[in-house]
């Protein structure tokens, strides 16, 4: 990898290495992280162009467990604010010798634009963009699921909720099939669904009841209010009829059945507290093996860009 920008295109033996990678990072016991020595001398920027509270700082943890330099732009405190673009911004961290972009930006396919065409020689990974993707929420969705449920064979998994305007089921949906998942249920109402949704291999439901019906992984979103339309936004009251997960509807999947969601949690929107909190939520493992999963990404992504970077200087010598 020299960029780690979506799921799109990764083969299952890349996303296998990088949640075996991830394993190897976490504890007996899995509520800590190893330090280990791989990124020292190497400067990492966090620069998020939207609010963050679990990708930035887990993404801070990785980088500092691994030995690296890390620096957080503050967006709102920043010469953006002085009408300095992107381009202007991400090219000045890269003259104070940037190693690699952690980048998070309201625009779908932001990353892939840096990572093309302003810095190409600095490791760009993709913290969320717009509503295309969030491929290290999706692998460590993916590695919560491995190390509850084992193989991905023979789950089923339903997401459910806006899925129209989120970047996590997209990566969800691709990394759940490329490993190998052939019952995936989106759980959403027409107004919430995006066109060609076909493409990712879901199977639609717009009943909740008949979607959980005995799944083994539950993983509810959030309505992406900053991203609606005026026009598009259900009450909330209505939604929680609709789709929020309940005890009730909960007991329609399997009994050992999982609950995920990625964050920010709204209770009593899309879940309510007792299943949030409940026996079955691992809301806050997700939280921790995100840690582990940012680690692989980072050192698999900077071992990426060295050997790159010595293949073109013996091509240049
Ligand atoms: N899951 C997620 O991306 O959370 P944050 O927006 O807090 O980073």
């Amino acid at each position: 990898l020299r960029h780690y920008l979506s799921i799109d295109g990764l083969s299952r033996e890349l996303l296998t290495e990088l949640l075996d990678t991830a394993d190897s990072f976490l504890e007996v016991g899995a509520r800590s992280v190893k330090k280990v020595p791989l990124l020292r001398g190497m400067t990492v920027c966090n620069v998020f162009f939207e609010n963050s509270t679990r990708t930035r700082t887990t993404f801070e943890l990785a980088a500092k467990r691994l030995s690296a330099d890390v620096i957080n732009l503050d967006i709102s405190t920043s010469s953006t604010s002085k009408g300095e673009s992107l381009f202007d911004t991400l090219r000045n961290l890269e003259a104070m010798a940037a190693d690699m972009f952690v980048m998070r930006h309201g625009d779908s396919g932001a990353a892939h634009f840096v990572a093309e065409h302003v810095c190409p020689n600095v490791a760009v990974i993709n913290a969320g963009d717009g509503r295309h993707s969030h491929p290290t929420q999706g692998m460590l969705d993916m590695l919560t699921i491995r190390r509850h449920k084992g193989d991905f064979a023979g789950l089923s998994v339903a997401i459910v909720g806006d899925i129209l305007h989120s970047r996590v089921a997209r990566s969800d949906m691709l990394a759940l099939r490329t490993l190998g998942c052939t019952d995936i249920r989106v759980i959403a109402p027409k107004s919430l669904l995006p066109v060609g949704i076909e493409q990712y291999g879901a199977t639609v439901y717009h009943d909740m009841n008949a979607g959980l019906k005995d799944v083994d992984v539950v993983i509810m979103l959030r309505l992406q209010k900053e991203r609606m339309q005026g026009g598009l936004l259900p009450s909330e009251g209505e939604f929680f009829r609709l789709y929020g997960l309940t005890q009730q509807r909960l007991a329609l999947a399997k009994p050992d059945a999982l609950v995920m969601h990625p964050g920010p949690i709204n209770r009593g929107v899309e879940i309510e507290s007792a299943v949030a909190d409940g026996e079955h939520s691992v809301i806050l493992n997700q939280v921790t093996y995100g840690i582990a999963v940012r680690m692989a990404v980072l050192a698999m992504t900077m071992s990426g860009q060295k050997t790159q970077r010595q293949l073109d200087q013996e091509s240049e010598a």
